[in-house]
């Protein structure tokens, strides 16, 4: 599947579910929760016809996202299931790390390596304000329990101007002692309702200034943009690396490998563009044949939009209407 810019897909992001357990302000709809019903949600049934379509279309790594995944029901045995009918292919998880003590053993188990979790800050009292749940504890026991079982862990922290920078030495410790990628993402104007706000935007590069201040770092060299968006550096004293990713100073669509899936069953080819191609009938009503899946899948991704283009055109506030937990990131 290639695009009219060369692009070739390899990596799946399907987002299970739009609802979640915590309530980040960053992401909260203001107008209040509008969960998508449930009837328009993709069964598993569909999502496994949906890998099997795209397993044969050359993606290799297919990400199961929310909202948070583990809070929809039956999320563990629908993975397991994945992994065994899809022994190729490599499976991967975006959580908010709140369900980790529970499955991670269950989840090295099933043959995954990487479990990527979404955490802030990691000071308790600082997380309750932006998540507006009081449950570090929680996450901070479930990473532990993910390293323990031997699972690799992808700590995704959103760079916000306000408070990273307090935050830098914390996870840097953690990353100088455990076995652990810690990225800090760009703060990104997703979503109609999005708190995007200028002043919050703490650039990639200024924060690895900052990191640098702290600890010797050292750029992974070569880097392949293929295996992901982050920009990674060795942390020369320990066993963790940092990252970042760049989505607004130093974008990466020229190498985007991906297409994402929303819990509604819709085909968006660029996190950042609305346009999006209804895949639910072609899923639900099989009769419509796999081949015609197919077709859709490639007549979509070969129009696949250059994301920092919309940014750079975007009036508003936000670059799309739909946010980002009904995204999946
Ligand atoms: P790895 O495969 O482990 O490198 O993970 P990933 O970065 O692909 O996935 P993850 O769910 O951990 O995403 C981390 C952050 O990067 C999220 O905020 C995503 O929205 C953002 N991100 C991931 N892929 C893209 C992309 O293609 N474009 C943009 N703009 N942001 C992305
Ligand atoms: N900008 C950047 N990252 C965001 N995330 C959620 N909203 C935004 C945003 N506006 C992050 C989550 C999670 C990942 C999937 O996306 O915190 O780490
Ligand atoms: Fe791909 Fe769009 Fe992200 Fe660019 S902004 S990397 S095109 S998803």
């Amino acid at each position: 599947m290639t695009d009219d810019y060369g692009r070739s897909v390899s990596y799946l992001r399907l987002s299970v579910t739009d609802r979640c357990n915590l309530r980040c302000f960053y992401c909260r709809n203001k107008e209040g929760l509008q969960f998508i019903p449930h009837h328009k949600i993709l069964r598993y049934e569909e999502m496994l016809r949906l890998i099997a379509a795209v397993d044969s279309m050359g993606v290799s790594k297919v990400r199961l996202t929310g909202g948070e995944p583990f809070v929809r029901r039956d999320f563990i045995e629908f993975l397991e299931q994945a992994a065994e009918r899809f022994p190729q292919t490599d499976f991967r998880v975006t959580t908010n790390g709140t369900y980790l003590t529970t499955h991670a053993e269950r989840l090295q188990r099933m043959g995954m390596r990487y479990v990527n979790v979404s955490l802030d800050t990691l000071d308790p009292q600082r997380y309750a304000e932006i998540t507006g749940r009081d449950m570090f504890s929680r996450v901070w026991d479930g990473i532990h329990a993910c390293l323990e079982a031997g699972l690799r862990v992808k700590l995704n922290a959103v760079a916000l101007r306000s408070f990273t920078a307090d935050e830098l030495e914390g996870f840097i410790a953690f990353a100088l002692e455990h076995p652990v990628d810690v990225r800090f993402i760009e703060f990104m104007p997703i979503g109609a309702s999005t708190s995007w706000e200028e002043q919050q935007y703490w650039s990639a590069e200024e924060l690895v200034a900052a990191a640098k201040n702290i600890t010797p770092l050292e750029p992974v060299k070569a880097q392949d943009r293929n295996k992901g968006p982050a920009r990674m550096y060795n942390l020369v004293r320990g066993r963790g690396r940092l990252g970042v990713i760049s989505p607004l100073s130093d974008h990466f669509c020229a190498q985007c490998n991906r297409l994402r899936v929303t819990p509604d069953g819709r085909l968006r080819t660029c996190l950042f563009s609305d346009k999006e191609y209804r895949l639910r009938p072609h899923l639900r009503h099989p009769k419509l044949g796999i081949e015609h899946l197919r077709r859709v899948l490639v007549a979509a991704n070969a129009h696949k939009p250059l994301g920092y283009e919309l940014l750079q055109a975007k009036k508003d506030n936000a670059v799309c209407q739909r946010g980002m937990s009904a995204i999946g990131g």
